[in-house]
């Protein structure tokens, strides 16, 4: 119960600042950056919760089954892409402020690399969705005998 609480609102804040940051990117460019920012803290955050499964499935990747084995390259392609677009959305507000020609080439990367990590997440989503559930599955306290 103690260990769950931390990552239900790690994960619940993810949606909140994910969902705030797809609507803004074409509108209030400030927003989509803070907020956007703000994702990519919880997302470090994320991995810090959970990477004792990845160092685990690191370890045994030959031995472990392949659907396990599918979660990881797709957890590892993820990161990659949001590494990415993090990279290039920084880059986009660099060229946004300076006018550096170019620069202008990250904004693309960076609108297809955020297209990309976000189908990617709802992948990952549904690949972990046990997972996500049992996060609300709480044990009631056994009642004390008399
Ligand atoms: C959900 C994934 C994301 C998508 C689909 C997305 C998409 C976009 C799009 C379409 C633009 C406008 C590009 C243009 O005007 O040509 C943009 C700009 C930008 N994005 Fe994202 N983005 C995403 C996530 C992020 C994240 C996580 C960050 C945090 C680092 C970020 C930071 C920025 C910045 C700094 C800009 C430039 C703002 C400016 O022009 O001043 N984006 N994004």
């Amino acid at each position: 119960m103690r260990k769950k609480v931390p990552k239900i609102i790690v994960d619940s804040l993810m949606l909140i600042t994910l969902i705030i940051t797809l609507v803004t990117m074409r509108g209030n460019m400030i927003v989509h950056t803070v907020i956007g920012g703000m994702f990519t803290l919880l997302m470090a955050i994320h991995i810090f919760q959970t990477i004792k499964w990845t160092k685990a499935m690191s370890k045994n990747f030959k031995k472990i089954k392949p659907k396990i084995r599918r979660q990881y390259i797709v957890n590892k392609v993820l990161i990659t892409m949001w590494v990415i677009c993090i990279i290039t959305g920084i880059l986009a507000g660099v060229h946004t402020l300076t006018g550096i020609d170019a620069l202008f080439p990250v904004r693309r990367i960076h609108g297809i690399t955020g297209a990309v990590a976000f189908a990617l997440t709802i992948v990952h989503c549904i690949q972990h969705s046990k997972r996500l559930i049992g996060l609300f599955k709480f044990k009631r306290p056994r009642p004390q005998a008399a």
